[in-house]
């Protein structure tokens, strides 16, 4: 199947990120099966649907043409048969349960033909357990959405072992579609995305429990720091930009003075920095860089400390 042919897809469970999903895929023109067991799901989705229109409405998102344009895509229900009847992509917003993941899949599976993708939203698990049961579960691959998925670009794909390179490809094109950032990456507990976050909350926490400061202050300090400039510079590029021997150092000092084996300086830090790959200012790190790439980078990190604090100021005053 090309992406061309998908016109109607599925997205089976109605609880907090359904929705949010089939409204996603609505607003790029797909009719959408908004499938649920529970008549209360169902009606909590459609209120959800309104509030997201009305939130779009305000900030000039959409107009009242398009609104209902995308009332009218969304088509609630209980029916199973119904809400599997002509679709060509599947995506799966069901609790976080193997047995029911499991067995969604496996009822996909019978339903659908073989070259229907099938996407999990699991936050934890491989693709190769949940589809075990599956008939045809090369065409399963996890497709992890964010919290608000309607607004968040980055899907994290995961294929397992079964899954074939051609559903992973029309995964990731399907969501590039509707304007998403699809991000392949290898099988790991929490992905990318929550494996990152999880460390940063652990230290977080670490800082509260010994008393270094309160939970109000370590928001204020990350709200206020690193996260205002973080949708244009990533982590990475972020110690290039701040030089990679510098983070060394810093990883060298902290891990000797706690003895916390997390901040042992990575192996892959030290051979850069002994190769002389400092980061921007050498020219290359994790990227490399002419002097007018440097520069572009530093005025988009500025902008975006900018725009985010124009946001803060926004919010305050609405
Ligand atoms: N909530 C989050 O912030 C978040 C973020 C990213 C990923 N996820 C993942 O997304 C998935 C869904 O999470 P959620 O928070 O939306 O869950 P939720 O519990 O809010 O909603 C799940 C919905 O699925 C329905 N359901 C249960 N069995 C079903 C079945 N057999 N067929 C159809 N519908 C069925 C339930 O009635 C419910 O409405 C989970 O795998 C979760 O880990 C959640």
């Amino acid at each position: 199947m090309r992406v061309e042919e998908i016109k109607r897809v599925a997205v089976v469970g109605m609880g907090i990120m359904g929705p949010d999903i089939a409204l996603a895929c609505a607003f790029r023109g797909y009719g959408v099966a908004a499938l649920d067991t529970q008549q209360e799901s169902l009606e909590r989705a459609r209120k959800r649907l309104e509030a997201n229109i009305r939130f779009g409405l305000e900030q000039g998102i959409i107009d009242r043409e398009k609104a209902d344009d995308v009332r009218n895509r969304i088509d609630f229900t209980l029916d199973w048969d119904r809400a599997m009847d002509h679709v060509q992509y599947v995506t799966e917003a069901v609790p976080e349960n193997l047995a029911i993941k499991r067995d969604v899949f496996r009822r996909i599976g019978k339903r659908c033909g073989k070259a229907v993708v099938v996407g999990s939203n699991t936050s934890s698990m491989g693709i190769d357990e949940i589809s075990a049961e599956m008939r045809f579960p090369e065409r399963a691959v996890v497709t992890h959405w964010f919290i608000p998925a309607h607004l968040m670009p980055v899907v994290e794909v995961v294929p397992g072992r079964n899954t074939a390179a051609w559903a992973t490809s029309l995964a990731c094109d399907f969501l590039s579609g509707i304007e998403r950032r699809p991000v392949v990456c290898g099988e790991n507990p929490g992905f990318v995305h929550n494996y990152i976050q999880a460390a940063m909350f652990r230290a977080a926490l670490t800082l509260v429990e010994e008393g270094v400061c309160s939970a109000k202050d370590v928001d204020a300090v990350v709200q206020n720091g690193f996260a205002l400039r973080l949708a244009s510079i990533g982590p990475i590029r972020m110690a290039d930009y701040a030089g990679l021997d510098t983070c060394l150092n810093l990883f060298k000092y902290v891990h000797q003075k706690t003895g916390d084996d997390g901040f042992k300086p990575p192996g892959i830090l030290e051979e850069m920095v002994a190769r002389g790959e400092l980061g921007m200012k050498t020219g290359r790190g994790f990227y490399d860089y002419s002097t007018e790439e440097v520069e572009r980078i530093r005025k988009e990190a500025d902008l975006t400390v900018l725009e985010s604090r124009k946001v803060e100021e926004k919010v305050k005053t609405a």
